[in-house]
Formats: structure tokens, sequence, C-alpha cells
């Protein structure tokens, strides 16, 4: 299956993402440090900052993969809260279920292997929403982004983290270069597959603006919709308030 295929919104998007992550499930966690140089760990600590979480907050992990954000947000709903990690990937789930077992409140995470398109939870039930680096991968963005607002209840707030689209134009252009030629090599190396890292580069080029992004959240109903760059652009988190 072409990374072309990949792109496309639809069913055969769906099945394109899940094979790439199945196939490197188990060097997600490794690549992710290595091409980010480890400053993924940062932006996504200050991700989960974003939610405000309470203890006992009701949460929701989305694409949520190796469990990286519900391991940290597990901590701050403690003692009686609840993190449900859901991905539709059963091979990184995997690896985020033994990871939370291994941490600190992981008893607190609910692994759910489930469609962000449909999610297996009622409305009006969450107090927080987080999405590391899953919108760009959904075949059906603005359905996703409806399911996240109809689980959250009033005043609940959703933090989108993903990459964006760097500026000044030198900036850019340097980070073109690494990631047209240097990341698909590095995930060949790292992970073994050269095609899913090249997917990676070709989705960030497609995927919406920051303020564009910002405008579908107001659309669907978000309120108080804020966006935060994070290392001049390279990503960005959102956030958004379901009114
Ligand atoms: C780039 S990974 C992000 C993992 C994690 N959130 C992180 O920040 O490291 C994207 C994840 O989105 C998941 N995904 C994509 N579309 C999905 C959908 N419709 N429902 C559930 N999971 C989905 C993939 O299986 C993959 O694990």
């Amino acid at each position: 299956m072409g990374h072309t295929e990949a792109q496309a919104p639809g069913p055969g998007k769906a099945m394109a993402v899940r094979r790439y992550f199945g196939a490197i499930a188990r060097r997600y966690d490794l690549a992710n440090d290595i091409l980010s140089f480890g400053v993924q760990r940062a932006w996504k600590r200050q991700a989960v900052r974003c939610l405000k979480l309470q203890p006992g907050a009701r949460v929701a992990d989305l694409c949520g993969g190796t469990g990286d954000l519900a391991i940290l947000a597990a901590p701050r709903v403690a003692p009686h809260g609840r993190v449900y990690l859901i991905d539709f990937t059963r091979e990184m789930l995997g690896v985020g279920r033994e990871k939370a077992a291994a941490t600190c409140g992981g008893h607190l995470i609910h692994p759910i292997q489930g469609d962000v398109l449909r999610l297996p939870l009622p409305d009006d039930r969450l107090d927080g929403v987080i999405v590391g680096f899953g919108v760009r991968n959904l075949a059906d963005m603005a359905q996703g982004l409806r399911e996240m607002h109809r689980v959250l209840k009033p005043g609940g707030r959703l933090v989108c983290l993903e990459f964006s689209h760097p500026t000044p134009a030198w900036f850019a252009r340097l980070y073109e270069l690494y990631s047209r030629f240097l990341i698909p090599l590095a995930g060949k190396i790292i992970a073994g597959n050269a095609q899913a890292y090249a997917y990676l580069t070709t989705s960030i080029r497609a995927f919406p603006t920051a303020p564009e992004l910002a405008a579908l959240l107001s659309e669907l109903g978000f309120s108080r919709v804020t966006w935060v760059p994070l290392t001049r652009g390279i990503a960005v988190i959102h956030v958004g308030v379901k009114g």
C-alpha cells in the first residue's frame, strides 16, 4: 500500500494508517525520541498541562498509541480519576498497555481498542480529551473532532498536539530538507519502515495551518479556541472548550 493511499481521506487511509503503525509499534517511541532529539517529550508534558486536570477527572487520550500522554495524565487525576487510552491499532495499544502497567498511576489507565470516528463513550462524559499527533492520521478529521466534542462535558477541554508548519522561511526550508530526506531514511534505519516515515512527512505538509485548524474547531462548536506554536511552529497545541 503506497503512502499516497494513506493521504486520501476514507477507509483506504484508515487501513494504511493501521498497517504503518502496526509495523512500527515496537520502535515508535525510540524513533520519536531520536527524530525529535528528545523534544517531543517536552511538547507532550506541555500539552498535558494544558488540560488543567483536577484529581478525580475523567479524560481520554485519543489516538493514544503507546500511551505517553495517558501516562503523563494519570498522576494528575489520581487517586480516583480515569484515563481512557483509545487507539485502533492493536500493536500500538499493546505497547501502551505494557508501559501503563509499569507506571505509577497506571491502574487508572483503561486501554480500549476503538475507533476515534465512533468513540465507544457516552455523550457529555469527559472533563478532558487529549490527542497527540493523531488528528492528522484520521480518515475523516472533522468527524473525529465532532466525536471529541460529543464525549466532552460542557466546559470540558480539548487539547490537540499536532505537527504544523514552521516559520520563518529559512527555518521552514531547513526543516523541509530534514523531513524530506532524513526522516524517511532514519525511519528505515530505526523502525525498519521508510514508507511509514515518508507518509509522516507528506501528511504534515498536507495538514491545515494553525489558524485553519483553529477555525475548524470553532466551526465544530468549540469555544475559546487558542493555540501555542512549539519549537518555531514544528508542532502546535490547540485548546478548545466545549461551550
Ligand atoms: C502518531 S501516533 C500517535 C501516538 C501517541 N498519541 C503519541 O503522541 O505518541 C497516531 C496513532 O493514531 C492512531 N489512529 C489513527 N486513526 C485512528 C482512529 N480512527 N481511531 C483510533 N486510533 C487511530 C494510530 O493507530 C496511531 O497509533
